[in-house]
């Protein structure tokens, strides 16, 4: 049985890092979402197609092959797991992902990853507890304040906390109201606001929420009659 651990939330509210931690701690392999849209963007920028042009769009990230083996990201082959964190990605990600059709490449990818690296997984994303993996046992969403989050923000890339809220809000605005699959809180989610907690007690809680539902699976199957 397959069993994955959705966890969503906007930028700089802890996601990877959280996401990383608990799938080291469970042994589970971890698929970061974020990073076939970025990806996808990076494709497009290359090819210097319009990423306002949804058509245009959709036909050059449907010309590209997308995988992560071991936490890299592979565009073509190419490990692009740095380029796709560089600054002119990051400004054009959100356009790309609002396309429906690279929606559908997408979601089709990450569910035949988590299908080939055996359906115990830990998934990041903005939409995983809603649509990539709508039956997950546990659902995370995690939230943390605005100027939280931009101060993480800055500290990763190395920028002033203005201009990274400035990036984080603009981000927000489209991810959150785009036609496909925005960014929202799923049916069942356990929202986490991490801004005064340390990663170890997020972690902890996802840890828990994890045990809980194994507990009522097994104790749900020991009580279902045998055929
Ligand atoms: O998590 P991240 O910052 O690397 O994600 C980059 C962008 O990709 C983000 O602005 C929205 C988009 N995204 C998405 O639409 N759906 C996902 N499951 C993951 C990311």
């Amino acid at each position: 049985m397959s069993f994955v651990v959705a966890i969503d939330g906007p930028g700089g509210s802890g996601k990877s890092t959280v996401a990383r931690r608990v799938s080291e701690l469970l042994g589970w392999p971890h698929l970061d979402t974020g990073a076939y849209y970025r990806a996808a963007a990076l494709a497009v920028l290359r090819a210097g197609v319009d990423p306002d042009d949804p058509a245009a769009v959709a036909a050059e990230v449907g010309r590209h092959e997308y995988r992560q083996v071991d936490g890299r990201m592979l565009l073509d082959g190419e490990d692009v797991t740095r380029e796709i964190r560089e600054r002119h990605v990051t400004g054009v990600v959100s356009r790309i992902a609002a396309v429906p059709e690279v929606r559908r490449i997408m979601v089709d990818l990450q569910r035949r990853w988590v299908a080939e690296n055996g359906g115990n997984a830990v998934v990041e994303g903005r939409d995983i507890g809603s649509v990539v993996f709508p039956d997950s046992p546990v659902k995370v969403h995690l939230t943390a304040d605005p100027s939280t989050r931009a101060a993480r923000r800055a500290a990763q890339m190395g920028i002033g906390p203005a201009e990274a809220e400035a990036e984080l809000t603009a981000r927000d605005r489209i991810d959150s109201t785009r036609d496909v699959a925005p960014l929202e809180v799923a049916t069942g989610a356990e929202i986490v606001d991490t801004t005064h907690l340390g990663v170890d007690q997020v972690v902890s809680r996802v840890l828990d929420l994890v045990d809980q539902r194994r507990r009522e699976i097994s104790s749900a199957a020991r009580d279902a009659p045998s055929s």
